[in-house]
């Protein structure tokens, strides 16, 4: 699942998360803005915003389908996350970034990308999913304070029978679960909790390890 691998991805059939938006604008101190292809980014994205309120803050959590009007400029800490599929974060969120990367540039930011790379500790693993996101970053001209690799889940219940059976041939490959009918959560969800504590309390930002099962 190397980045610029060229690696046999097919294109993702797209489907909506399922999880609400809780919308605090217009005086939140954050806003935590995600994309999510299967809905797992939308659940760790959830998560952070909850350890991050935990410690005070309120928070705006907005998929990105519906961040139009959240303008980075109004917010003390800006979180945005994607996820992988097929080398590449999803493209509403490049697009969110590119036209706000000025004023993000003026605000403490973190970007977290979701992957299975991101659940795989080999070093080639990590230097791929860390490369996904400095062309993220390179593309939409945001240098975020802090990046982060989160692993994500495999949901063969969530994709249509082609896509599910793309990914268990993928997974074959690569020595992963390819019993369909489970899902595979990789996501270390204590270290999520921890990164949206850490982000809320201001800690210094410094790219991390990641959270990681
Ligand atoms: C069709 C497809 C393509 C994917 N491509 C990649 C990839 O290129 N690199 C990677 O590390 N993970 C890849 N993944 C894994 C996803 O990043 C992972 O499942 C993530 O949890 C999806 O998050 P989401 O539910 O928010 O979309 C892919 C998954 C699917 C279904």
């Amino acid at each position: 699942m190397a980045c610029r691998a060229g690696g046999g991805w097919l294109p993702v059939m797209s489907q909506s998360p399922t999880l609400p938006d809780h919308h605090v604008a217009p005086d939140a101190d954050a806003l935590v803005v995600y994309a999510s292809t299967h809905g797992h980014t939308a659940k760790i994205a959830a998560r952070l915003a909850e350890a991050m309120r935990g410690q005070g803050l309120e928070v705006d959590l907005r998929d990105v389908a519906h961040a139009a009007d959240a303008a980075p400029g109004r917010y003390d800490l800006v979180v945005a996350g994607g996820s992988l599929h097929k080398e590449h974060h999803q493209k509403e969120l490049a697009e969110w970034v590119t036209a706000r990367s000025d004023a993000l540039a003026g605000v403490r930011s973190m970007f977290f990308s979701v992957s299975l790379s991101a659940a795989d500790d080999g070093d080639e693993a990590r230097a791929s999913a860390q490369r996904c996101i400095d062309d993220f970053c390179a593309q939409t001209g945001w240098t975020p304070t802090r990046t982060e690799r989160i692993a994500g889940a495999l949901q063969y219940r969530e994709y249509d029978p082609f896509t599910r059976q793309l990914m268990r041939l993928l997974m074959k490959h690569m020595g992963r679960p390819t019993d369909a009918s489970h899902d595979y959560d990789y996501t270390d969800w204590d270290a999520v909790d921890r990164l949206g504590r850490e982000i809320a309390r201001g800690a210094e930002i410094t790219a991390g390890a990641g959270a990681r099962a």
